[in-house]
């Protein structure tokens, strides 16, 4: 069963420190007014031709209104124009982010990425290819 305690502020910022100054990463947000409702984060060239969705989080009351879809399609977006063939995502073991993600196309590899997997061994490590 999945059992994570709750992200506070300060694991985020661990979690993050190390990507958020990456060149390329991006985030995209979906607000209702002027609260953030979603957040998505993109890292680019984690390998040469492969993208990485590095984060993604809907407000609970706000889920299955096609929020992570439409922030999930403007990463694939910048993926594409950034020239990547694949996007990989490290999912968190529940149905939610596993039923999500295979919903947008990603499938499960054996060819996990070996920093993603060392961070993240109980995760589901997903792959998608792009299409423009
Ligand atoms: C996973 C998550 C981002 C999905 O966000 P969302 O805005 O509710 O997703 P969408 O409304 O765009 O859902 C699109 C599709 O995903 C699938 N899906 C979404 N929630 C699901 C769930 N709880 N169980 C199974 N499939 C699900 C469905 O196929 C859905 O299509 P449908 O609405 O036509 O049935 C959201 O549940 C979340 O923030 N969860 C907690 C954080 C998390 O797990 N993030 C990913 C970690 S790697």
């Amino acid at each position: 069963m999945w059992d994570r305690p709750p992200r506070t502020a300060e694991t985020w910022q661990e979690n993050w420190a190390s990507v958020l100054p990456l060149p390329g990463v991006k985030a995209w947000g979906a607000f209702e007014d002027e609260v953030m409702v979603g957040i998505i984060v993109y890292r680019p060239y984690l390998t040469e031709d492969m993208a990485q969705l590095d984060a993604l989080f809907v407000d609970k009351d706000h889920r299955q209104r096609g929020i992570a879809s439409h922030l999930t399609r403007l990463l694939e977006r910048q993926a594409i124009a950034d020239g990547h063939t694949y996007l990989y995502v490290s999912a968190t073991e529940s149905q939610s982010a596993v039923g999500f993600y295979t919903s947008q196309g990603f499938v499960p590899t054996q060819d996990a990425h070996p920093e993603l997997y060392a961070l993240e061994p109980n995760d589901i490590h997903m792959i998608k290819i792009l299409v423009n």
